[in-house]
């Protein structure tokens, strides 16, 4: 396995790999990887000749009171990661190589990404169409893989793919948890032996949720109220929002009819967590 943070000695490489007709996986991540992510590559590993996973912490998807200079990273343990999952290049470019000083344009979606997350981070989403365009056009992959731990992203890039007729195929992994239910993030690092402790209610609350829906609920606003009522029974946690959408649309539903989100943000401490499940009818 190879680090590289020049895009042309990427292209390079993926052209050769390409004129051999292999087939070429892609994982884009931000770095400081967990299970989630090694899921991810080993996914793309299994159903690929050749991985390529990129590390990048994108400024341009966070904003301006986020965490972008205290986002954890750690490239020798990333590199092991990797490797050990079957990637055969990470591709780690310098912000520089990524964005000329006079960088303008963006690739911006209307709908899909004014709610939930997009609602209390009004230019995330911009950044994260923005970047995984960039990285398709200089990847150049067969099959992208994502994490359903944001499935608000999952379902943009799919959307954003389809809109743009980019040639990829974008591909959806189940979220890793920790054995007490907490997903797993790079953010977690953040938590206080108390808040990681506090950090469970989150899974707890959409455990219970889950379980109402299975009997038979299908009232939105019975299942957002049972959940809020569980996660305000911490006191380290602060609802950010807490929502019943259809997992396509990502518009709210009253009732629950069809293939649902139920995904909820909660700040523990100063530390936002997301957490979501899908629910198929
Ligand atoms: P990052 O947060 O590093 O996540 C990279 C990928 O790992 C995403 O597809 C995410 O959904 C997936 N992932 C994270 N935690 C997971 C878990 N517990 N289980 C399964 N998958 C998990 O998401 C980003 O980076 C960035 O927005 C990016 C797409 C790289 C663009 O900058």
């Amino acid at each position: 396995m190879i680090v590289l943070d020049k895009i042309n000695e990427l292209r390079d490489r993926v052209k050769g790999w390409k004129s051999q007709g292999l087939k070429v996986g892609f994982v884009p991540t931000m770095g400081y990887l967990h299970e989630g992510h090694e899921s991810l590559i080993k996914r793309a590993s299994e159903e690929n000749d050749k991985v390529v996973v990129s590390i990048f912490v994108n400024p341009i998807q966070f904003g301006p009171k986020e965490d972008l200079s205290t986002y954890p990273r750690d490239l020798e343990r990333d590199s092991k990661v990797c490797e050990g999952a079957g990637a055969d290049i990470i591709f780690h470019p310098k912000s520089e190589e990524m964005y000329f000083e006079d960088f303008s344009t963006f690739v911006d979606m209307n709908g899909l990404t004014s709610g939930l997350c997009g609602k209390s981070r009004p230019t995330h989403f911009r950044g994260v169409c923005t970047v995984v365009t960039k990285l398709f056009n200089i990847v150049l992959p067969d099959r992208a893989y994502f994490g359903e731990k944001d499935a608000q992203q999952l379902a943009i890039i799919k959307r954003m793919v389809r809109d743009l007729n980019i040639d990829v195929e974008v591909i959806g992994c189940p979220i890793v948890r920790e054995k007490d239910g907490l997903a797993k993030s790079s953010r977690n690092t953040y938590l206080s032996i108390e808040e990681r402790s506090a950090a469970t209610i989150l899974s707890k609350a959409l455990n219970i949720a889950r379980e109402k829906i299975k009997d038979g609920e299908r009232t939105s606003s019975n299942i957002i109220s049972t959940i809020k009522e569980i996660i305000e029974s911490e006191k380290l946690a602060r609802i950010d929002y807490i929502e019943v959408v259809d997992s396509f649309s990502m518009e709210g539903v009253d009732t629950i009819e069809k293939s649902v989100l139920v995904a909820i943000a909660v700040f523990i401490g100063k530390t936002r967590l997301i957490d979501n499940f899908t629910y198929e009818l």
